[in-house]
């Protein structure tokens, strides 16, 4: 395969899709091998690891099945290591993993809250690291953080919006400090994306006729459309684009209804 991603080295942590079927890392995992690069598959569920790296192997690209919790802060540095080993780079990270407990404030535990914390950011934070230690002495490197529209049109789940709002501004502080090291940090702000995660909540008609309202394009995007802009923002298409919250969501965060 060739592309604009030709030679690179990719992580896409949140790379598999638990319940089968393609979720937003499992997409942008496959797109970023499409575009050429190789791509380590992390995911803390084996089974969707190895699915999504078999994808891609049957595609005719490059990957390599990893299974590690990025709540874990040596599995972190594993990550870094195996991509590095593999493919003797660490070009991109993707850090597309989010839980949500789905809990309000006041039936929301202490220990929720900070699992949430915890895996959304500190999950992030880490692994930011990790790779920005890497990158800053090879002077290139773009992060790519996926967030949600959640951070500014608040969803009752207070760890999961407070979690988000984190990690835009992890992501801005990272692209102020990191930039002069020609690593770039940009997040997805994402909208209602079609996955299996949030399929089942539109099994409901009323809620999904309500979400569908909500967007002023009237439609759910395809995991696809959220890796189109991924791959864009890690190639050199995007060489100026350092600290952007992207949104893809239809116009979700102009809606007033
Ligand atoms: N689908 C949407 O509508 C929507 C909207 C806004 C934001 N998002 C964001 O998109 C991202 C995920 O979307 P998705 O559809 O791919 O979700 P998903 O849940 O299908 O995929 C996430 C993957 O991360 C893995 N994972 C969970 N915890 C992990 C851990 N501790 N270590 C390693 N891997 C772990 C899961 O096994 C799963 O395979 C999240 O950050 C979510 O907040 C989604």
């Amino acid at each position: 395969m060739s592309g604009r991603l030709q030679g690179r080295a990719v992580i896409v942590v949140g790379a598999g899709t638990r319940t089968g079927g393609t979720g937003n890392g499992k997409a942008c995992a496959i797109s970023y091998a499409r575009a050429g690069a190789s791509v380590v598959c992390v995911d803390n569920d084996e089974q969707a690891a190895q699915a999504t790296a078999e994808e891609i192997l049957r595609e005719g690209g490059r990957a390599l099945p990893l299974c590690a919790d990025v709540n874990d802060e040596s599995a972190c540095r594993t990550i870094v290591e195996t991509c590095l080993s593999a493919f003797a780079a660490v070009d991109v990270l993707h850090n597309n993993v989010g839980v949500a407990v789905g809990h309000d404030l006041l039936s929301m535990s202490r220990k929720e809250w900070d699992w949430e914390l915890g895996v959304n950011v500190g999950g992030m934070f880490m692994m930011c690291r990790e790779a920005i230690a890497h990158m800053k002495n090879v002077g290139k490197g773009a992060i790519i953080n996926v967030s949600s529209v959640a951070a500014s049109r608040p969803l009752p789940d207070i760890a999961y919006v407070a979690s988000k709002g984190a990690v835009n501004s992890l992501t801005l502080c990272l692209a102020s400090r990191y930039g002069r090291y020609n690593i770039r940090s940009n997040a997805l702000l994402l909208g209602y994306i079609d996955t299996p995660a949030v399929r089942p909540a539109w099994k409901n008609e009323r809620v999904r006729q309500i979400n569908l309202r909500q967007v002023p394009m009237r439609r759910f995007a395809s995991p696809y459309e959220v890796a189109t802009a991924a791959v864009f923002l890690a190639s050199d298409d995007a060489s100026y684009i350092n600290g952007a919250i992207l949104p893809v969501d239809g116009g979700l965060c102009v809606s007033n209804t």
